[in-house]
């Protein structure tokens, strides 16, 4: 949690832990239509929307929300039309979110990879991970870098602090469930 605001992840990955194929674009066995109104409801939630620049190209923002794009062609922070464009390496979190959701609220975080890292240090209040459990996606690009050495979203997840609520079964057919992880209740 920072000040008024609650950090969200959000990713539906391979049984392998991969978002997208080698060639950064997301196969059609990591589309569920379940999981999609699911992640929708969510995003309807929250403040604003964090994503990286090729996410942002990918996936066009036909609600209308507030979204703020991670790129290093952004000098510092800007209020481009189509959005607020963030180059981390130039400003602050905290500036960027003043701008893109001054109210406080949700951050809902759907990656990409580098932006799910980044967030790992930030700290996730709560992370809703799917998992289309039938699929894999050998050299496909991983939720977290840290895969690429060997380790899982769930031990990567738990290593910050969060735990997993018991998985619900979202899809029977496409064999997707989903599992909300979370600080641990006191
Ligand atoms: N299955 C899922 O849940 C899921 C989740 C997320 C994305 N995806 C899909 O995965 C594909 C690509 O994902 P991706 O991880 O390769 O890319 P991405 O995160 O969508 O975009 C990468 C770009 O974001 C910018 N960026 C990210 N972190 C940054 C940082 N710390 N500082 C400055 N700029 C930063 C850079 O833009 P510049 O090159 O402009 O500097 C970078 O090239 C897309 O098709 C997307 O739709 C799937």
């Amino acid at each position: 949690m920072i000040g008024r605001y609650v950090i969200h992840g959000h990713a539906i990955v391979s049984a392998d832990d991969r978002i997208a194929d080698r060639n950064g674009v997301t196969p059609a066995s990591l589309r569920n239509e379940k999981d999609w109104a699911r992640f929708q409801a969510s995003l309807d939630l929250a403040a604003v929307t964090v994503l990286g620049r090729l996410g942002h190209e990918a996936n066009p923002n036909v609600k209308g929300r507030s979204r703020l794009v991670l790129s290093s062609s952004a000098k510092g922070i800007e209020r481009r039309a189509d959005a607020v464009w963030w180059n981390p390496a130039e400003a602050l979190f905290d500036d960027a979110l003043a701008l893109a959701a001054p109210a406080g609220g949700i951050v809902a975080v759907p990656g990409g990879r580098r932006v799910f890292d980044l967030f790992l240090s930030v700290g996730y209040d709560e992370f809703q991970l799917s998992r289309a459990t039938r699929v894999t996606i050998p050299d496909g690009i991983p939720i977290f870098s840290e895969v690429l050495a060997g380790r899982s979203a769930a031990d990567i997840l738990a290593a910050h602090g969060l735990v997993a609520d018991p998985p619900e079964m979202l899809d029977p057919v496409a064999a997707v469930e989903f599992t909300r992880w979370r600080p641990p209740r006191t």
